[in-house]
This record gives structure tokens, sequence and C-alpha cells, in this order.
């Protein structure tokens, strides 16, 4: 059966995940850990991307070499940078873009050199998966009397911006947002990991799709906001997300 690659950034992520793993294996490698076992019935290897582009790279590649995973999906936080991405907003991937990536004027802004291309396309039937989930995960949160329910949440489906950078500043974000735009890629939210991952998947030929909870606007609050979220509310929409998707 095809292994199911769960990734997250962040251990308060994946916390909820591991405790959900049948008879789970724990092996290092490459300075990581993969928690492999089987989760709702499904085979799954779960495992911590850290935090920027390289690092995710060097997890999704290790992840495909020597654990043979058919799939990738990432579950995390992102910051809002869309109008109307509110905190408690789940944003699930059309496609990536690196918005730090500028080999201009050789190649145009947000262009990966060689590759003649600026965007990474999320998986489509992979997306159409976490789009379901995220609907009816959002329902199961915020229908109840949860002291964390964001009653107006929504879903939105586009464009993630990734890059190494923490985006805490409201110019900055209107500085990216337009200067993406100029170049066709009007972004829903940011974060470090989703584009760089997208390529090494494109590389291999392997599926790849990413939901994000929205834990900050990228705002002058967002260092604020960021890690109080992460903290209290990441780990219960990660595991009602992937619990979701698997039970699809
Ligand atoms: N992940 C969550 N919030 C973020 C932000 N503001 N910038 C980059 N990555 C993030």
């Amino acid at each position: 059966p095809s292994t199911t690659a769960i990734l997250s950034a962040l251990p308060e992520e994946q916390d909820g995940l591991i405790a959900l793993l049948h008879q789970p294996r724990r092996t290092t490698h490459a300075g990581r850990e993969f928690w492999q076992g089987d989760l709702h019935g499904q085979p799954v290897v779960l495992a911590l991307s850290r935090i920027g582009k390289v690092a995710a790279a060097t997890t999704a590649t290790a992840l495909i070499e020597r654990f043979g995973v058919s799939r990738i999906v990432f579950t995390g936080v992102a910051g809002g940078m869309g109008l109307g991405v509110k905190v408690g907003d789940v944003v699930v991937a059309e496609d990536f873009v690196q918005h730090d990536m500028d080999a201009s004027p050789l190649f145009p802004r947000y262009e990966i050199p060689l590759y003649g291309q600026s965007r990474f396309k999320a998986d489509r039937a992979l997306t159409t998966l976490l789009l379901e989930a995220a609907d009816s995960a959002l329902r199961h949160i915020n229908d109840g009397d949860d002291p964390w329910a964001f009653p107006d949440a929504r879903v939105h489906h586009g464009l993630m911006a990734s890059g190494d950078r923490f985006v805490s500043g409201a110019q900055e974000v209107q500085q990216l947002q337009s200067a993406l735009l100029a170049s066709g890629h009007p972004v829903l939210a940011v974060e470090m990991e989703g584009a760089a991952i997208a390529q090494v998947c494109q590389d291999y030929g392997l599926p790849f799709a990413a939901v994000r909870t929205i834990s900050d606007r990228a705002d002058d609050q967002a260092h604020v906001d960021f890690p109080v979220f992460v903290r209290e509310v990441a780990s219960y929409y990660a595991r009602t997300v992937v619990e979701k998707f698997l039970g699809l």
C-alpha cells in the first residue's frame, strides 16, 4: 500500500498526530525524527520539515528517497495576506511561489532559474480531498462550544507564497502583495516551506498538497499572534484536518 507523508513545520502541529499513530516506530535520519505507523488504517510517515525552504526540501527528499512515500501532505500555519483571509481561516494551496526568488535581470522576478516557471501546482486530487477535509474540520471545530471557535471561519483556495522570512509588518505585507500582484500572483497566505517542497515533489514526480490555518495576518501583531495560535490551536486544527482527510 502507498505511504502518505504528513509534514508539519512545528512540534506543536505534530503532537496530536503522533498520539493517534498505531504501532509507532521512530527513526532518526538526517538529524530528523520520522514516525512511521498506521493512522486511520493507512500507512503514514510523520515528519517535521523544520523551518525554511532548505530544511523543508531536505525533509521532503529524505521522505522520498529513504522512506519511499508516494504522496506528501503539509499541514501547518501561515500568515494571512489576502483580503478577508482571517485568523482561524484555512487556506488550501492551489499553487506556490517563492517570494524571495530573484535572479533578475537574468530571469524574470520569481522565476526559478532553469525551470522556466515561477509557480508550482499543488496536486489536483489531493487538493480536492484537502478542501473537503478542511470544510468538514472547520464545521467540526466551530460548531462546538470550543473556547477557540472561530464562528465565521472560511476555507480559501489559492496561491501560497513561501520564503525564508517571517513576515511581520503591515508595510512589508503591502510591498510583498503589490510586487507579487504586479507579476500576476495575488497571494492568499505566506509561510516558509510549501514552495520548496512543491519544487522537490515536482522534480520527483510526486503529488503534493498543503493546508494551512491562518495564525496571524503577517502584520505588526504577527509575532504576538503567531506563538499564541501555535500553542493553543494549531495542534487541534492539524489533527482534525488530517483525521478528516484520511477518513475520506
Ligand atoms: N507562518 C505563520 N505566520 C507566518 C508569517 N507571518 N510569515 C511567515 N511564515 C508564517
